[in-house]
């Protein structure tokens, strides 16, 4: 069961313990709010490709199901999808191989995500559940942050299904299923990282809109931008690092200033979407970060 406390903005937390989710405590996901949810801007490189366009919305649509549901719909991807899959993974794992984290690459050999072929999210949220007692729910494209964040408090987090587009491989403006697969889920077999990834969400619950705000710039310098220390080495754990050729290989130049991990300076420190990153956090291990966010997060009640 969930605690009282973080059901409702008005009630103060005291401490934040993790607990189990089971399948009849989740929320609804019919009734998640998804206003424009699967709208395509004109930057987007399948923006005038009406086969694109319709091939993503059929994908989307999947995710509806499932809120109707509750179970996930495979895709049975084109060979052109797996082609770009194969592209993109092949040339990320030949960089990841010297930059990312050693239980990230661990973990996505654990998780059966290869370079062949893409893994259907039902399979990997089978193996996260076991794990971690983490899920995986599709959902047709990006959500509010507050609504987005939320879902970790239950363990669970919405991914994308469909892929970029073919004529820009290496890019993608929203997130797609290489950016969720390759990126984030991996992630969540280290409990120390789901029960973080659940604190922001019990945060993202009761928060202001002002520290609404600081969750989501430390959802990005760590979830999205982290890199951790491991044996006396930098490497890279952030979604939006593992998942870029470009920014995989930045973070590791002199054009990035990379800072020991500091919650207060991390919370507001501001960044751009679209630029490279040129400021990266360095946590010392994910039980340290999952204990000051703790703390954190038990701070917000008190405000
Ligand atoms: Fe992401």
């Amino acid at each position: 069961m969930l605690p009282e406390t973080a059901l409702s903005k008005s009630e103060p937390t005291s401490s934040l313990t993790n607990f189990e989710v089971k399948d009849e405590d989740l929320p609804a996901f019919r009734d998640m709010k998804f206003e424009n949810i699967n709208e395509l801007h004109l930057d987007h490189p399948g923006a005038s490709d009406e086969d694109y366009r319709r091939r993503r919305d059929y994908i989307a649509s999947l995710s509806k199901n499932f809120r109707e549901t509750g179970a996930i719909t495979d895709v049975e991807y084109t060979e052109q999808e797996q082609a770009i899959w194969r592209i993109v993974a092949t040339r990320l794992e030949e960089i990841q191989s010297s930059r990312a984290s050693a239980f990230y690459l661990d973990a996505k050999k654990k998780l059966g995500i290869n370079t062949e072929r893409i893994p259907q999210l039902s399979e990997m949220n089978k193996r996260l559940n076991k794990l971690c007692n983490f899920r995986l729910a599709p959902i047709e494209g990006l959500v509010e942050t507050r609504g987005f964040l939320s879902w970790l408090s239950y363990r669970t987090m919405l991914c994308t299904q469909y892929i970029r587009h073919h004529s820009r491989p290496e890019y993608t403006p929203e997130p797609d299923i290489v950016h969720e697969a390759i990126g984030h889920i991996p992630n969540f077999t280290n409990c120390d990282f789901a029960d973080f990834s659940q604190f922001i969400g019990h945060g993202a619950r009761i928060a202001t809109d002002e520290q609404l705000e600081e969750l989501g710039r430390l959802y990005w310098f760590t979830v999205e931008f982290g890199l951790v220390e491991e044996n006396g080495e930098l490497k890279a754990y952030g979604a939006g690092l593992l998942s870029s050729f470009g920014e995989l290989e930045n973070a590791f130049t002199d054009k990035v200033e990379r800072r020991p991990f500091d919650l207060e300076q991390v919370i507001n420190t501001r960044y751009e979407y679209s630029d490279m990153q040129p400021i990266l956090y360095v946590i010392p291990s994910y039980a340290y970060l999952k204990e000051t966010t703790r703390k954190y997060i038990e701070s917000f009640g008190g405000k």
